[in-house]
């Protein structure tokens, strides 16, 4: 039997002094209250140890048994109480497992069997601590897994993350498109003691002055034209989480002003509204602008931004860490041959090589779109250089000639391929939106799959249950010789 600290209450004293010798020569260490509100004060004490067990009575003077139940359960959902009855209170013994008592015991209680249900208490706490501990740990391994990588840049961005995540301090997320900004946001959120508060992203880019303001701090009704109704902004959403201001670099200058105000005293307004908000948030934003330069150039506030860069985690592009180039490619590619029910190796070392010495101007984003490419048009388990066509980088773009090489290279019967495999991809393999995306009729579509011999898991599965013929299974060829 292992050793806790036990809080026992009861105002008789002899039976409380009892009961603290029998459990202190068990090997516990045993502290006694002789009062309801006394026992609540050593509970609500911040510097007073948390005790592990609460043995208790229910009636106290001060505060009764219930009200010390409570304030156990406020200090520690876990701690384990337990209840000591006299004859007859049973409705109140009922209630008191409703508000989470471990156990009751009728007076008169036998030591023998008080110290029994204390050990079952202990077990009891050890457990759930176990458990709450190891649920913790998994879901934040669950969240640093899925950021891929071993690149040095890499590790000390996701380290710094994992520092920054216990504080409350405002992060900035830095980079070029496509590096990971929004996955690190994600990160520091879900090992932050918020996780279990809400994750609200905005993105400052995508919306005007106006909408924006309203989209952040909400608005009272008949704010302006079209405001029929008073809506609350993602501040108040995120009340308890962490709000992600995403291109924070393109907010207007009256718009960072408002949400410096926020920063500075957690306080804001909605728009037209005169109530003062209250909202307790920790801001992680990002960026894929030089915001240093963009202060020089006085587009963005220079108080702003140190309010926000409190700590900064910058992002290294794809081309400065060749060596995750592989590493992410070889998961993508288990990942989406898992969704697309389709067997793929991996990629020949050719390949291997094509993807680590292309410059990736989309950073990840691209990577990730060039793999999913490649497993839809690679016909051989083992993908090979030729299955990928690398999107030019931007500056050869301009040249036309150049801009045309990767796919006149392939030939327009691979072409076809590859249009009609993405269209179906991006519309989840349903027939009527990839021809929708494509602009032919479903029949065309439905004829050109067969002559290309593309299935999918999804078309068998419809076979049995199908209600709409065209979009379900690939039926043989000769029977679509009409279509197209
Ligand atoms: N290290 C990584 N491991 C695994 N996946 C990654 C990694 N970095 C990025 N990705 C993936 O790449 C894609 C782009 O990442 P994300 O959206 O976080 O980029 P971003 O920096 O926010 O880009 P943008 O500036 O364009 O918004 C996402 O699908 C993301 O899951
Ligand atoms: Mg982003």
């Amino acid at each position: 039997m292992s050793a806790a600290r036990i809080l026992v209450v009861d105002d008789n004293e002899s039976l409380r002094r009892g009961i603290a010798l029998a459990l202190g020569e068990a090997g516990h260490a045993v502290r006694e209250a002789a009062r309801g509100d006394e026992a609540v004060a050593q509970l609500r004490d911040p510097d007073a140890e948390t005790p592990d067990v609460v043995v208790t009575d229910l009636r106290l003077p001060g505060v009764d048994g219930l009200g010390v139940l409570r304030a156990a359960r406020e200090r520690d959902a876990a701690m384990a109480v337990l209840l000591m009855t006299a004859f007859g209170s049973i409705e109140t013994a009922v209630q008191a497992m409703r508000e989470g008592a471990f156990d009751f015991l009728q007076k008169p209680v036998g030591l023998d069997q008080l110290e029994l249900r204390v050990d079952r208490a202990i077990d009891h706490r050890r457990l759930l601590h176990e458990v709450t501990s190891l649920r913790a740990e998994r879901s934040s391994r669950q969240a640093s897994e899925k950021i891929i990588g071993r690149s040095p840049g890499l590790r000390e961005a996701v380290d710094l993350a994992r520092r920054a995540a216990p504080t409350r301090s405002t992060v900035l997320v830095t980079g070029e498109t496509g590096t990971g900004k929004e996955l690190v946001a994600g990160l520091v959120h879900a090992l932050s003691p918020r996780a279990p508060g809400p994750f609200v992203k905005v993105n400052c880019a995508a919306l005007p002055e106006t909408l924006l303001e309203s989209e952040l701090f909400g608005h009272e009704r008949g704010a302006f034209t079209g405001a029929d109704r008073a809506r609350e902004g993602r501040f108040e959403q995120a009340d308890g989480g962490t709000l992600f201001l995403d291109e924070v670099g393109d907010m207007s200058p009256a718009t960072q002003a408002k949400v410096l105000r926020v920063l500075q005293d957690q306080e804001f307004h909605r728009l037209g509204g005169t109530r003062t908000l209250r909202t307790d948030v920790r801001i992680v934003a990002a960026t894929n602008h030089d915001l240093e330069r963009a202060i020089a150039g006085g587009r963005f506030r220079e108080d702003l931004y140190f309010r926000l860069a409190v700590i900064g985690i910058h992002l290294p592009p794809l081309r400065e860490r060749s060596e995750d180039v592989p590493l992410l490619a070889e998961r993508m590619l288990q990942e989406f041959a898992r969704d697309l029910a389709r067997t793929r190796s991996g990629f020949t070392r050719a390949a291997l090589a094509k993807l680590r010495a292309h410059p990736w101007p989309g950073n990840v984003r691209e990577l990730r779109n060039a793999v999913e490419r490649a497993i839809l048009m690679a016909e051989e388990p083992w993908i090979g250089p030729d299955d990928l066509c690398l999107e030019t980088p931007p500056s050869a773009v301009a040249g036309e000639a150049a801009a045309g090489r990767a796919w006149d290279e392939l030939g327009l019967d691979q072409l076809e391929r590859v249009a009609v495999l993405a269209a179906l991809h991006r519309s989840g393999f349903v027939q009527k939106r990839a021809a929708e995306r494509l602009g032919i009729s479903r029949r065309k579509l439905n004829y050109m799959i067969r002559r290309m011999g593309i299935t999918h898991a999804s078309w068998r599965r419809n076979r049995d249950e199908e209600d709409e013929p065209g979009d379900g299974p690939v039926a043989p060829l000769d029977s679509a010789a009409d279509a197209g």
